[in-house]
């Protein structure tokens, strides 16, 4: 894919109309936002643009809420914190693209913002459907897309509205692209992956590519028990996928042929039973993988493996890191991330952290100022280390 896109510093924006997508879809308990990380990642292409004086028109969605009003999900409170955050006010519209959204769009000034209701609180947002793509394309001059968590769909608002209007990056969509796109094309070596979540068909596709580009690569996490399976040993309650038991052989076959060093946890903690509720406070063991008693279930990395992973991660000079080790909802279970994020906070080499629990790993430790790049793209970020075309930036225009 060609990462090599024009973004907002290619294109006059003074006194045009910019349809700015952003994801904004941050994590709210009782109406209050908990995160607003991915808000402070939006900040440098909205202060560059109104700074341009462009007439700003933001656009995002929240959640889920499939075609339908749902007041919980409105964006009012992302508006409000923008807002706090500029230090001016931002307009919010009470649609998308109906008569009051159009109304203030066409009502604004140079250097004037303004936030449209949730795009998905229409139904043709996620079929992409051109007629909602032509009328957000109506308000506009420019498209500039900002939302790499939300990239790899191809949505009205994220690509279909790029048939309609030139359409650029954002400087947080820059910064992903390069960072992340320089790691995958040209890492500086060492070059060490780290791979956990709990099941190995949901990073099918990222391990196979990714064992075309790393000299190490390490899995942990629940998907490590299906792999120990694959390699013959008993791995008692773990959780295994059987179906990809093949698959991981054919993995390590092909590491062996590529010369990849494919790490496994060496030993790991385990309990008589997966924990519930989630973080319940449960006796364990350690044992050595060899050694999984029949009765019991995997459910972090040992410190042995801990100490390997960091001994890889310490020779490294590019570290890519996607999903837990553990079950680290759960602070007895949590050690094994944790470790990982030292270990990654310690190096000196380029880190770059998949978003979702590992981003959220590296935060609550206070870690994040020590990764080179913590991506704000969960679904996103995995699917571009799987070497996938994302359709939020496939349709900008090249350079
Ligand atoms: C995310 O949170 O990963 C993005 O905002 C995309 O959300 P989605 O999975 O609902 O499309």
């Amino acid at each position: 894919m060609n990462y090599n896109k024009k973004s907002i510093e290619d294109i006059s924006v003074a006194g045009k109309r910019v349809l700015c997508r952003c994801d904004f879809n941050v994590p709210t308990k009782d109406g209050k936002i908990t995160s607003d990380k991915r808000i402070v990642a939006a900040m440098p292409t909205i202060k560059y643009l109104v700074d341009q004086g462009a007439k700003v028109i933001l656009c995002s969605h929240m959640g889920k809420p499939k075609g339908e009003w749902k007041p919980e999900l409105s964006l009012k409170v992302v508006a409000e914190r923008i807002s706090q955050l500029l230090g001016k006010e931002v307009i919010m519209a009470a649609d998308v693209v109906g008569e009051d959204a159009k109304a203030k769009a066409a009502a604004l000034k140079d250097g004037d913002v303004m936030l449209l209701e949730n795009v998905r609180y229409m139904k043709g947002e996620t079929k992409n459907d051109p007629e909602l793509s032509k009328e957000l394309a109506s308000m506009a001059d420019i498209f500039v897309n900002d939302a790499f968590g939300t990239a790899h769909r191809a949505h009205s608002s994220t690509a279909g509205v790029a048939d309609y209007l030139p359409a650029v990056s954002g400087y947080l969509v820059q910064k992903e692209v390069s960072i992340m796109g320089k790691a995958l094309a040209a890492p500086e070596r060492p070059f060490v992956a780290i791979l956990g979540g709990a099941k190995v068909s949901d990073k099918l596709n990222v391990i196979k590519n990714l064992l075309e580009k790393v000299d190490t690569l390490i899995i942990g996490g629940g998907m490590a028990y299906t792999f120990l399976a694959a390699k013959g040993y008993d791995v008692g309650k773990s959780l295994v996928d059987n179906e990809k038991i093949d698959y991981c052989k054919e993995m390590m076959a092909k590491a062996a042929e590529k010369g990849v060093n494919l790490l496994l946890p060496v030993d790991t903690v385990v309990a008589d039973s997966f924990p519930s509720p989630i973080d319940a406070e449960i006796p364990v063991e350690v044992v050595d993988c060899t050694a999984i008693p029949a009765d019991k279930i995997g459910l972090d990395i040992g410190p042995k493996a801990s100490a390997e992973f960091a001994a890889a991660v310490k020779a490294a000079k590019t570290v890519v890191w996607n999903g837990p080790m553990g079950v680290f909802e759960n602070p007895i279970l949590s050690k094994g991330t944790k470790d990982v994020a030292q270990a990654l906070a310690d190096s000196d080499a380029v880190t770059i952290v998949g978003g979702g629990d590992s981003a959220a790993a590296c935060e609550q430790l206070g870690f994040a100022d020590k990764i080179t790049h913590i991506s704000t793209g969960g679904g996103a970020s995995l699917e571009f280390l799987e070497g996938l075309e994302l359709p939020g930036i496939a349709c900008l225009q090249d350079k």
